[in-house]
């Protein structure tokens, strides 16, 4: 049910707090992440990991690039972020120390269903992410943590993707303290950022007129362009995989180290660039790089819209729009940038007279592959 909302897309931005909230509930004791589900696959299996693969499609892939970031720095475990459907049709090297990961919101996704059931047949252990109750993915693999997000019935992925994040950082966590990898006290502090987030999003959703006020204006653009780094860098390929779902805009996201090696070629003037910018704080070293590939893009005319941590003064001068997020710790950013960017592909659709709840030539699940 749509309740009062316009769309189920719009209901469910708005539901992200409750996605991690609900998804973080009954994970964590005692300042220390404890997933049920992880502890009855096995601490000990968990300890002995040596690799992980994530496989996911679409939206889900990019709640893999995110976490992936986390899990190798928490747990010192290295991770390979794999689309379900390369992932099956290469002759992929397992072990049996290595653990594989799916995500899939619908839990239906063939492509991933096939890539999980390769895996195991391979020897390797499988963990399901999902958000559906009893689908075929989690029922299929040897254990899953279940987001809960709720129900989502936008086409478009939103709160399962924060919710992914979450679980996957639940994850990182558990992982991280079975192999003793983080002290008590860093665990403790991620555990506090974590627990902050519900509040940071509902803070963050208060952008939705300005946002709404720049899809307006921007109504007629053909390509939107979107560079982040670091975690930064999964969040814009997220942010235009929805602005080509939602407003058929062409969108293209890239690393912002990558901009001399090509995409600065793009840079026409007028052309509207969103930057994802790492906190001055917490990414010292990786801030003024950002700032420099705005003035660089900027003075070959790009428009300029930051997401940035608030009080980012050094971003201010070269940009057209900021929009802030609160301040978190690095590895947080992510699931208080991507908001702003869901709600700029949902309002320019709507600006377009569009459907944001079913988008031309997609599915919610792609069950055939
Ligand atoms: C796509 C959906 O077809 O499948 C996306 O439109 C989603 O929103 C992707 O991210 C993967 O789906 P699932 O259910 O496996 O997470």
């Amino acid at each position: 049910e749509k309740g009062g909302w316009t769309s189920f897309m719009a209901k469910e931005v708005s539901e992200q707090p409750d996605a991690v909230a609900n998804t973080l509930r009954g994970r964590i004791t005692a300042e220390q992440v404890v997933v049920p589900e992880l502890t009855e696959f096995g601490d000990d299996v968990l300890a002995g990991v040596r690799r992980i693969v994530i496989i996911a499609c679409g939206t889900a892939a990019y709640a893999a690039q995110t976490a992936k970031y986390a899990i190798e720095k928490w747990a010192q475990v290295p991770v390979d972020v794999e689309l379900s459907h390369e992932f099956r049709y290469r002759d992929p090297v397992l072990s049996e120390d290595t653990l594989v990961i799916s995500i899939s919101q619908s839990g239906e996704t063939m492509d991933t269903l096939m890539a999980v059931k390769y895996a195991m047949s391979l020897g390797a252990k499988a963990i399901s992410i999902c958000n559906t109750q009893g689908a075929t993915i989690p029922r299929e693999s040897d254990a899953v943590i279940y987001t809960h997000a709720g129900p989502e019935v936008a086409v478009a992925s939103t709160k399962a993707f924060v919710a992914q994040i979450t679980a996957l950082y639940l994850f990182a966590l558990h992982l991280a303290r079975v192999r003793g990898s983080l002290s008590a006290a860093e665990q403790a502090a991620q555990v506090a950022e974590l627990q902050a987030m519900p509040e940071k999003i509902q803070t963050v959703l208060g952008v939705e007129d300005e946002v709404r006020q720049l899809a307006r204006w921007m109504s007629d653009t053909r390509a939107v362009l979107f560079l982040g780094r670091h975690v930064g860098f999964p969040i814009a390929l997220e942010g235009a995989l929805k602005l080509k779902e939602l407003a058929y805009i062409h969108a293209e996201g890239f690393a912002a180290g990558e901009l001399k090696h090509g995409p600065i070629a793009l840079i026409e003037p007028g052309q509207p660039v969103f930057v994802v910018v790492p906190s001055p704080r917490g990414s010292a070293h990786l801030h003024p790089k950002v700032v420099s590939n705005i003035q660089e893009i900027r003075a070959r005319g790009a428009r300029i819209i930051v997401i940035a941590e608030v009080g980012d003064a050094a971003v201010l001068p070269f940009a057209d729009t900021v929009i802030h997020i609160p301040l978190a710790a690095p590895l947080f950013e992510p699931l208080l940038a991507v908001v702003p960017l869901q709600m700029f592909a949902m309002e320019l659709a709507i600006a377009k007279g569009l459907d944001v709840d079913q988008p031309r030539n997609l599915a919610k699940s792609v069950t055939v592959e």
